[in-house]
C-alpha cells in the first residue's frame, strides 16, 4: 500500500493499492457472498423531508451478520490494514494532530455497500463520526467522493482508499456503467 497523508483543505489520506491480491481476493469472495444479501436504503439511509433518501444503493452493516470479526475476511483483513499499522499511525500523528481521533479510537463498523449505476450517495454529514475509512472496489467512471463545501473531488478507483473526518460534508457521484462497491469503516472515540 502507497499511502499520502494531507493537511489541505482538511485532514485526509489517500492509499493507492490498500489490499494485495490475496486480500482483494478474499475480500472479493466475501462480496460475491454478501452481494444479494444488501438491504435497501430504508435500513441505511437517512430519509429527507421529502420522503427521500440520501442513496438508494443497498447495504449491510457486517457488524450485524457475524458475532465474531474473525469470521469474515474483510473484518480480520481491514483491521490489519487500517489498525494494526504501526507505521501509519505514527506518520498520521506527525502530519496532523487532529489523527488522535484515529489512532486513538476504540469504536468503528463497517459496512459494505454497491453502487448500480445511475446510484450516488448525495451531500450529507456524518457528525457522529470521527474518521470514514471507504475503499471502493470496481473499475468505473463516477462514483466519486466529492466534498461540496471545498469543492474538492476526489476520484475512487479500484482499490483505493480514501480516510477523512465524518463530519465534513461530502457525497459520492453517479455511478455511470458498472456496479461499485465500497467497504467503509465509521470510526469513533467512545469515552462514555
Ligand atoms: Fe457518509
Amino acid at each position: 500500500m502507497n499511502y499520502q497523508i494531507f493537511n489541505d483543505p482538511f485532514p485526509y489520506v489517500i492509499i493507492e493499492n490498500t489490499f494485495d491480491e490475496n486480500q482483494l481476493r478474499l475480500i472479493w469472495r466475501e462480496i460475491e457472498f454478501l452481494g444479494d444479501k444488501l438491504e435497501g436504503p430504508e435500513n441505511y439511509s437517512t430519509k429527507q423531508e421529502d420522503g427521500t433518501y440520501l442513496t438508494t444503493a443497498g447495504a449491510l452493516q457486517l457488524d450485524n451478520v457475524y458475532t465474531e470479526r474473525c469470521f469474515s475476511d474483510i473484518l480480520r483483513i481491514t483491521q490489519k490494514v487500517f489498525f494494526d499499522n504501526e507505521q501509519l499511525f505514527k506518520d498520521l500523528l506527525e502530519a496532523n494532530e487532529y489523527w488522535k481521533t484515529y489512532c486513538r479510537s476504540n469504536q468503528d463498523v463497517t459496512k459494505i455497500r454497491r453502487y448500480y449505476p445511475g446510484e450516488e450517495y448525495k451531500p450529507h454529514e456524518d457528525c457522529q463520526i470521527h474518521v470514514i475509512i471507504s475503499t471502493t472496489f470496481g473499475e468505473d467512471a463516477g462514483g466519486n467522493l466529492y466534498f461540496p463545501k471545498q469543492k474538492c473531488l476526489i476520484e475512487t478507483t479500484n482499490n483505493k482508499t480514501v480516510i477523512f473526518p465524518g463530519w465534513i460534508q461530502h457525497s459520492v457521484t453517479k455511478v455511470f456503467k458498472e456496479d461499485r462497491y465500497a467497504i467503509t469503516k465509521f470510526v469513533r472515540c467512545n469515552w462514555d
